[in-house]
């Protein structure tokens, strides 16, 4: 079915100023590339059940569930994962549907009816999840329905993306709320540190906790369980940034017991562009205000907003397809089984993060204690600049791969999925070893 094969022409990836550098590399053998491109059409999900004993030949066949183009290693899921056929077959089929009957265009039934197994994937109740498009939406929609007032503070780590942090900077402005931030180590000894430097930054001001689940600089997994318990101790709401988490790890919404969820459907669960999905607790929906207007119905000639999330739904008319196929993208999962996803994904970054710390003058700044990372790795090589390493990898093993820098820490990012195959870490590694070792005509 699947074989490795040897490297397309690495000349046709020369170019630039890394080339000199490249062609250092080209008395070694050609790196072996991923081939993946059989079968052409999806496969039955019935058909991709794990077997008793997970073995390679079965990750193999995920594998070959792909697009991806054959040659091309793509380490870049935390910014966007390439949907499987079985996900791509059904964004087509609702196009094509919307364009031979156009008359159902809302779909609004099916929709409704698919959140009950998103629900159960992520450990909500059906009238807890809201579709968005983003993960910014669904971080923008608590936040700007959360009724502050000026000088209320907002706490958060230095690593939030702007996705995350971006409303609080626009309250901080027009309501005149103000955003705390906090300096986490790059490396903490332990979840029960983080919560403590939280705990020791809240002041009588602080209203709300803002944090990603996994930060999109370091890959830093956060404790949110024990945050959320410490924030309800200490009366405040609790959001959670979640777009890498859903898809990669095993997420249960209950049992973070946070007040709020932000999901990414494009990112690791693999949805598509144009995807998401927030939770929102049951018992802040009553406090917590629709941002686009309301979903609502008229109940004795009033308006009354939607009893669930779906209040926070309204944004027009929707990309239909995309936000029906979260369900297929949930069911592809379920399939392979989340357990046996993050174990996957656990191994494949132990597999990278073990084989980055034996290379001198390459510099980990992501945990490999499990319980503080996952499936994001962060790296730099020497004093090399970020976008040279990046490319120099491109250029070396058409390796995907994107850097992240804020503050004191720049450097690269792999993102290794289900997806993504041993010898595609080795063949990383390789590369980056390359560049380590040469790393004056990296500069
Ligand atoms: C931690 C984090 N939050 C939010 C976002 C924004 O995601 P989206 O494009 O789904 O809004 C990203 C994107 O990479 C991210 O890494």
């Amino acid at each position: 079915m699947t074989s490795l094969r040897s490297g397309i022409s690495r000349r046709h990836f020369l170019g630039g100023s890394l080339s000199a550098a490249v062609a250092g590399l080209a008395t070694t053998s050609l790196p072996q590339k991923v081939k993946a491109q059989e079968p052409v059409f999806a496969s039955p999900l019935a058909a991709l059940k794990p077997p008793e004993t997970l073995d390679e030949a079965y990750w193999w066949k995920i594998r070959s569930q792909f697009n991806i183009q054959d040659g091309l290693t793509f380490m870049n899921t935390g910014t966007f994962g390439p949907p499987p056929r079985v996900v791509l077959d059904e964004h087509i089929k609702i196009q094509r549907e919307l364009s031979e009957d156009p008359r159902n265009n809302y779909r609004s039934s099916e929709l409704h009816d698919h959140k009950a197994v998103l629900a159960e994937f992520f450990g909500a109740d059906t009238d807890e999840v809201a579709y968005m498009r983003s993960t910014t939406e669904g971080m923008n929609n608590f936040a700007h329905g959360i009724d502050f007032r000026a000088g209320d503070e907002v706490l958060m780590c230095s690593h939030e993306h702007p996705g995350g942090y971006g409303a609080y900077q626009a309250l901080e402005r027009r309501v005149g709320i103000k955003i705390h931030y906090i300096d986490l180590p790059i490396i903490p000894e332990s979840p029960e540190q983080v919560v403590e430097l939280y705990e020791r930054a809240i002041t009588p001001k602080t209203r709300a906790i803002v944090v990603s689940h996994i930060t999109f600089i370091t890959g830093l997994l956060t404790p949110v369980k024990e945050l959320s318990e410490m924030a309800h101790r200490r009366g405040l709401l609790i959001s959670v940034d979640g777009a890498h988490p859903p898809g990669m790890i095993d997420v249960n919404f209950h049992d973070i017991g946070c007040d709020h969820y932000a999901a990414a459907g494009q990112k690791w669960l693999l949805a598509g562009t144009g995807t998401g999905l927030a939770f929102f607790k049951r018992e802040v929906q009553d406090e917590i205000l629709p941002l686009m207007g309301a979903d609502g119905h008229e109940e004795d000639g009033e308006w009354v907003l939607h009893e669930d999330a779906s209040r926070y739904e309204h944004c027009g008319q929707r990309h239909i397809s995309s936000a029906l196929g979260i369900k297929t993208a949930v069911e592809f999962q379920k399939t392979i089984g989340k357990a046996n996803i993050e174990t996957r994904v656990r191994e494949l970054a132990t597999r990278l993060q073990n084989g980055l710390t034996e290379i001198p003058g390459v510099r980990l700044q992501t945990c490999v204690d499990p319980h503080l990372g996952a499936g994001l790795t962060h790296f730099s090589v020497a004093d090399v600049p970020m976008n040279n390493v990046r490319q120099g990898i491109m250029d070396l093993g058409r390796i995907h791969i994107r850097t992240s820098s804020r503050g004191d820490v720049s450097g690269c990012r792999a993102s290794t999925h289900f997806y993504n195959m041993p010898e595609e870490i080795d063949e990383l590694l390789r590369c980056v070893r390359h560049i380590a070792e040469h790393s004056a005509d990296y500069m």
